[in-house]
C-alpha cells in the first residue's frame, strides 16, 4: 500500500513568534518567497501525496484563505524563471487540501487524532512545518520508499547534542540497517540522564491508521499535553516501529533564529539571492576591513 494522505498540524500556538502570532499564523511567516507552511506542501508533492490534510485552530481562517487565493496568485506569474516560480510543484499538482480543526491546543497527538475520520483506515504522512530539512532527496519520499521495504510506522530521527534531548522525542534504538533502527521505545522530553539514545524525532512520521486507537488511549504527558510520541509508545507494544536517520540539515524555522538561518541555507540554492548576499557580505567585509 502506498502513501498517499499526508496530516500537516499547524493548530500550535506559535509563542516563539508572539506578539505577531496574535494575528497572524505563524505557518504564514514568509521564508524567503514563500509561507513556511508552502515549503512543507511542496515535500509533501514531492513525495507523491495527493491528499493533504491540514489541522488548523479556529484562530487561523487565515490559512485557509491562503490556500484559497493561491490559484488565483499564480495566474499570470511568471514560471519561466526558475528562481521566481514561487509555487513549485503546487501549480502543477493535481491533489487537494483539506482543512480539520482542533479547537483546544491540547498537543500534536490529539491534532493528529483530529484527521483521523480524513485519513480512514490507510497508513498516512505526517510532517511538522516547524522541521524544514534540507537534502538532496525530500525526506519523506526516501521514507515513502522505505515503507514498502518495512511495511511499518517510520520515524525521521536526527543525533543531537545530549544537552538538546529534553527538547525532543528520543527513541530507544536497535539498529537494523546503515541508517535504519527499529524502534524499541519511545519518550518525550526526557531528562538528559533517562534519555535512551541521543536519537531526536525530527517532524517526519509514517503512521498506520492503527495509531489512531492508540492516540484515543493516550493521557496527558510531556507539557501536560497528549503526544504522538506517546501514542506511538503505546502502539510499540503491539507494533514495529522503524526509525531513518535522514541525511541533510534539519533547521527549526519555528522560531526567528532557525527561520534566519534557514533563510540563508535557502538562498544558497537560488542563484537570485545569493546576489543580495554577496553583495552585501562584500559591503560588510569592506566596513569591517575599514574599521579594524
Ligand atoms: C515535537 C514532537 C517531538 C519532536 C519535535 C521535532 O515537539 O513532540 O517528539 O522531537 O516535534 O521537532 P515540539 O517541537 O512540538 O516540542
Amino acid at each position: 500500500m502506498t502513501i498517499r494522505k499526508a496530516v500537516i498540524p499547524c493548530a500550535g500556538l506559535g509563542t516563539r513568534f508572539l506578539p505577531f502570532t496574535k494575528v497572524m499564523p505563524k505557518e504564514l511567516v514568509p521564508l524567503l518567497d514563500k509561507p513556511l507552511i508552502h515549503h512543507a506542501i511542496d515535500e509533501a508533492i514531492a513525495s507523491d501525496i495527493d491528499e493533504i490534510v491540514l489541522v488548523t485552530s479556529p484562530e487561523k481562517e487565515a490559512l485557509r484563505r491562503y490556500f484559497e487565493e493561491l490559484p488565483k496568485g499564480l495566474e499570470g506569474r511568471s514560471t519561466d524563471n526558475p528562481d521566481l516560480a514561487f509555487a513549485g510543484e503546487y501549480s502543477s499538482w493535481g491533489g487537494t487540501i483539506s482543512f480539520v480543526e482542533q479547537r483546544e491546543p491540547n498537543g500534536l497527538g490529539h491534532a493528529v487524532l483530529m484527521a483521523e475520520e480524513a485519513i480512514g483506515l490507510e497508513p498516512f504522512a505526517v510532517l511538522l512545518p516547524d522541521d524544514l530539512i534540507l537534502s538532496t532527496s525530500p525526506t519523506l519520499k526516501v521514507m515513502v520508499e522505505l515503507f514498502e521495504v518495512y511495511k511499518s510506522g517510520l520515524i525521521a530521527v536526527e543525533k543531537v547534542s545530549w544537552e538538546k534531548v529534553g527538547n525532543y522525542g528520543i527513541i530507544d534504538p536497535e539498529p537494523v540497517d546503515e541508517k535504519v533502527y527499529r524502534v524499541n521505545g519511545v519518550v518525550e522530553k526526557p531528562v538528559e540522564a533517562q534519555a535512551p539514545s541521543d536519537l531526536a524525532i525530527v517532524g517526519r512520521y509514517i503512521m498506520p491508521p492503527e495509531i489512531f486507537r492508540f492516540l484515543e488511549k493516550t493521557r496527558p504527558g510531556a507539557r501536560g499535553e497528549i503526544q504522538l510520541t506517546d501514542g506511538i509508545g503505546l502502539m510499540l507494544e503491539q507494533f514495529s516501529v522503524f526509525a531513518y536517520r535522514f541525511d541533510g540539515i534539519r533547521h527549526d524555522i519555528g522560531n526567528p533564529i532557525g527561520l534566519f538561518g534557514a533563510s540563508l541555507a535557502l538562498a544558497d540554492r537560488r542563484q537570485i539571492y545569493m546576489d543580495v548576499l554577496n553583495s552585501f557580505l562584500d559591503e560588510f567585509s569592506a566596513k569591517r576591513g575599514m574599521s579594524s
